[in-house]
């Protein structure tokens, strides 16, 4: 009897294949969708801190203006589309919560420890299993230190830790000068869980138009390199669960992260491009895998082939082309 059951940020998940967040986490009706084809969780579309901020300035504008005097000043800036967002977000918790069994994460996309923090009391309170932080600041203002930038992640991880009891994890890129000890740095901070990584929305340029463009919005398989090795080089040296992202593809992809030592792995594109039945899909290659190698559990195997467990821990700090395949052509 195979057993895909997994633990996932103190949650029991049925198994370790867990929907991202993406416009497909946007809507009740994709969610079910989601859960009928065996999701193990999901975590819902990010509401961006913006978003958080804009409700929070119009309640502080709206108790300090006199109704009747001289509205128009507050005109500049509208924030009802920004608050409509933020009731719908915790409306969709809420719908989410009374209508799936499988465990539901929140996700915030932040960029500063602002007053945007006191929001989670919200989430937590409208339902949500765990937050999910997504979190990446782009390294170009000149002004800014790399010091500076890093303190970020560690102030917002402790204001919000300070206003939840549920597991809170948080969704990083690979952009830091000094990836392993940060990585390990932010697994000491109490975060529940950390997720590698992240893939951003990047600039392409059309030269016929001269024009910037978005480059594509959808990973290839071959993308799973990256978090593949830093789950593998990570994994047992961090203080918290490792959930994968960027690349899976397929079922083979699902097994790799898990051999590296993920406690769970991401989908997001793979569903845009190929639809949902790729989900029972992985689950059964999955399943046939463990059959085949005699693996009755998740636990079994993961992290079988995390650096720490391997005999050949060079291989995965290889960087290189060696010169002798340059020379027979292969790369
Ligand atoms: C259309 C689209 C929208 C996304 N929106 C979000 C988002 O709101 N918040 C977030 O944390 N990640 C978002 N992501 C990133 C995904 O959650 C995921 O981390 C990334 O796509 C890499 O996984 P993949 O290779 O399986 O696509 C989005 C991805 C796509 C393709």
């Amino acid at each position: 009897m195979i057993d895909l059951k997994t633990k996932y940020l103190g949650l029991e998940l049925k198994n370790p294949l867990i929907i991202a967040s993406s416009g497909m986490t946007r809507s009740l009706h994709l969610l079910q969708e989601l859960e009928k084809k065996g999701a193990g969780a999901v975590v819902l579309k990010s509401i961006f801190e913006e978003e958080i901020t804009a409700e929070l300035n119009s309640q502080i504008t709206k108790a300090q203006t006199p109704t009747s005097f001289y509205p128009e000043i507050f005109d500049a800036f509208d924030y009802s589309d920004m608050e409509d967002s933020v009731s719908k977000y915790l409306f969709l918790i809420e719908d989410a919560k009374k209508h799936l069994s499988i465990p539901v994460i929140a996700s915030v996309n932040c960029v500063t420890s602002n007053e945007w923090t006191l929001f989670a009391k919200r989430i937590e309170n409208a339902g949500a299993d765990a937050l999910e932080l997504n979190m990446f600041i782009l390294p170009s203002d000149f002004t800014r230190s790399s010091n500076d930038n890093e303190n970020i992640y560690f102030e917002v991880i402790e204001k919000v830790k300070k206003e939840v009891n549920i597991p809170v994890s948080l969704k990083i890129s690979y952009y830091f000068s000094n990836l392993g000890t940060m990585i390990q740095k932010l697994s000491q901070t109490g975060i529940d869980g950390l997720v590698l990584f992240n893939r951003f929305f990047s600039p392409d340029f059309d030269i016929n138009e001269k024009k910037v463009i978005p480059s594509s919005i959808f990973s290839t398989p071959n993308e799973i390199s990256i978090s593949l090795r830093w789950i593998a080089i990570m994994a047992k040296r961090v203080s918290c669960d490792l959930s994968a992202s960027t690349g899976v593809h397929d079922g083979e992809g699902l097994i790799k992260q898990l051999l590296a030592g993920a406690n769970t792995v991401q989908i997001a594109s793979v569903l845009f491009k190929n639809g949902f039945d790729v989900i029972p899909q992985m689950l059964e290659v999955l399943s046939k895998w463990m059959e085949k190698n005699k693996y009755k559990s998740i636990e079994d195997f993961r992290g079988l082939m995390s650096q720490q467990a391997s005999k050949n821990p060079a291989a995965y700090e290889r960087v290189q082309f060696m010169q002798h395949f340059a020379g027979k052509g292969v790369v």
